[in-house]
């Protein structure tokens, strides 16, 4: 049996704590898509193509990963390419509820599974949105993320600090 999963979200960007749950899930399963789920009505630091790129390089080791963008239900992404698991990473109790409702009602539309891995304790406070305001502030992100991420962060915030301000 060829099993797959996919571990979804808007990686904006990557970071460690996601890359230790995509780790882990390709040795769970034989090919394990990574999706970068579109949000229209929010404005990332990182385009979806940027993203997409920054993970295949980042993820290109292990083999396994298949990395893609999708605009639409996660339940579509899932039907259409045969997935039947969904993988999560769990941080601490505080992201149980919103995760355990998103994981029943993906159930109750197409019968798509999804399991939660209990982040490394090391990872369990990250997250895009507090790294990207660390970041934008100068602190130092450099243990948090990739160094391809940070490398692309850092060109990001230079970018945007040299670009006129609105009055
Ligand atoms: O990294 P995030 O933002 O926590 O990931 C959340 C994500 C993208 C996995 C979730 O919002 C999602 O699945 N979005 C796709 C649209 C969808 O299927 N919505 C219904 C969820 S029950």
């Amino acid at each position: 049996m060829f099993r797959r999963a996919v571990c979804p979200g808007s990686f904006d960007p990557i970071h460690n704590g996601h890359l230790d749950i995509i780790e882990r899930a390709s040795r769970l399963y034989d090919v394990v898509h990574v999706a970068v789920l579109v949000n229209p009505s929010k404005k990332g630091m990182f385009s979806v193509d940027e993203r997409v790129a920054m993970i295949e390089e980042i993820t290109a080791g292990y083999g396994n990963v298949k990395v893609e963008s999708h605009q639409g239900l996660l339940v579509d992404y899932c039907r259409d390419r045969d997935i039947p698991a969904i993988v999560k990473g769990l941080r601490a109790v505080s992201d149980f509820d919103y995760e355990l409702q998103m994981a029943q009602m993906n159930f109750g539309l197409t019968g798509v599974e999804t399991l939660f891995v209990p982040t490394n304790p090391t990872y369990s406070f990250q997250s895009s949105s507090l790294i990207k305001e660390v970041a934008i502030l100068g602190g130092d992100v450099s243990h948090l993320v990739p160094d391809l991420v940070l490398r692309r962060l850092t060109e990001r915030i230079a970018e945007r600090s040299s670009q006129p301000t609105k009055p």
